[in-house]
């Protein structure tokens, strides 16, 4: 079986190519990537030296993808994945469509051309932001949690948000290229006759990692306390309170396996993924974790309130359970151990992820 990862050198395309690669002597691995992710150059040789085939090609261009080998699979794990692109005047909202959505769309051509199945990796930032700011939180210790005590909205439990959750605009341009390209996909399995998953992916983390404060928040947080850097809890008053459930890529890997070896027709198609709410931890509580590892830092408070800041997101994955009897493995502490012991042995990484180097720390967005 043929698999081919777009965005192969980021953290999860990399994370999954490795997974896949050594799950089955049946299976072998290539992929493509742009190397826009500052960082990503460095899973490039780190791959190939794996056995993993790494052609550089941009998704936006179709041309780029013309004379790749037919796959069976094809992964789509390219993207510009902050919630902040196309607004934040780093990227222009036209480009973050074309990488997102115009790639998403050259790359079901690609799986269409060969009859391939197709994975989506989309984000739970489909769900709408109006909708997400009227979640009812109350103060539980140093964290919010959901107060079930008030009215809950539809597709909102204890167990977190599922897919009957709203995904009314906004959902912030990055969401709304997500929600597209999830369309799209649908539409081209349907009309073309090819499988095609969508998985709604929560907040991911692990070693290697590129952390910024927009993207791979977790990865950000614990390398910059380890190296001392300023950090600091903006919005919600400053206390650290917003949660958010992580989940491990390999646990993302294993959910996909499951998917390409389904043999069934038909069926929904659309699946959150997620740490759920025994991997959801605050900012706060993330930094009392990473006191532990590193002795203890102080974050500044910091008042402002920003659009795209949201109190609480945990991730129901329970049909994705019911379907594929999947669940997460890998528990919180786990995964913040494992990005620990990466924060000791890289102290490089933030630079080397451009995480310092180009932005100012008030740019947090959990
Ligand atoms: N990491 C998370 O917490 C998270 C959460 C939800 C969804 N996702 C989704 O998972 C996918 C992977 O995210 P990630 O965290 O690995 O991000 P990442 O930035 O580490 O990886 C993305 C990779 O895609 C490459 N890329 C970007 N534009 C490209 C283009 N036009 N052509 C070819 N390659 C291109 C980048 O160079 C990078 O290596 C994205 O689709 C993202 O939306 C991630």
């Amino acid at each position: 079986m043929k698999i081919f990862v777009a965005g192969v050198c980021g953290f999860v395309g990399s994370s999954l190519a490795r997974w896949f690669q050594a799950a089955s002597d049946r299976v072998s691995v290539f992929g493509v990537d742009n190397l826009a992710r500052p960082g990503s150059e460095i899973n490039r040789s780190q791959l190939r030296s794996t056995g993993i085939t790494v052609d550089h090609a941009d998704v936006r261009l179709a041309s780029d993808l013309e004379n790749l080998p037919g796959p069976d699979w094809v992964i789509d794990a390219a993207a510009n994945p902050s919630v902040l692109a196309g607004v934040d005047g780093r990227s222009s909202s036209r480009q973050l469509i074309e990488h997102n959505l115009g790639g998403t769309l050259h790359l079901l051509e690609y799986a269409k051309k060969h009859g391939a199945g197709f994975l989506l990796l989309s984000t739970s930032r489909v769900y709408s932001i109006a909708a997400l700011t009227q979640v009812p939180v109350q103060v539980a210790g140093s964290s919010f949690r959901l107060d079930t005590g008030k009215a809950l909205p539809p597709g909102l439990s204890e167990e977190g948000i599922s897919e009957k959750f709203s995904v009314a605009a906004p959902v912030s341009l990055y969401g709304s290229t997500k929600l597209a390209a999830e369309i799209l996909a649908l539409e081209y399995g349907h009309t073309f006759q090819f499988p095609v998953w969508v998985n709604r992916c929560g907040v991911m983390a692990g070693a290697g990692q590129f952390g910024t404060p927009e993207q791979g928040i977790f990865s950000y947080w614990m390398h910059a306390h380890a190296a001392r850097k300023p950090l600091r809890y903006i919005g919600f008053g400053g206390a650290g309170y917003q949660v958010r459930d992580v989940l491990h890529p390999e646990d993302l890997a294993r959910l996909l396996w499951l998917e390409i070896n389904d043999g069934c027709a038909g069926g929904e198609r659309v699946f959150n993924v997620g740490g759920g709410s025994k991997n959801a931890i605050s900012l706060a509580g993330l930094t009392t974790i990473c006191d532990k590892h590193f002795g203890p830092h102080v974050p500044q408070a910091d008042n402002r309130e920003r659009p795209f800041d949201l109190p609480w997101i945990v991730m129901d994955s329970r049909n994705a359970k019911d379907r594929f009897n999947w669940r997460p493995t890998r528990p919180l502490l786990s995964i913040l151990e494992e990005l620990a012991s990466h924060a000791r042995h890289h102290p490089e990484w933030l630079e080397l992820s451009n995480g310092l180097a180009s932005l100012p720390a008030e740019e947090f967005c959990a």
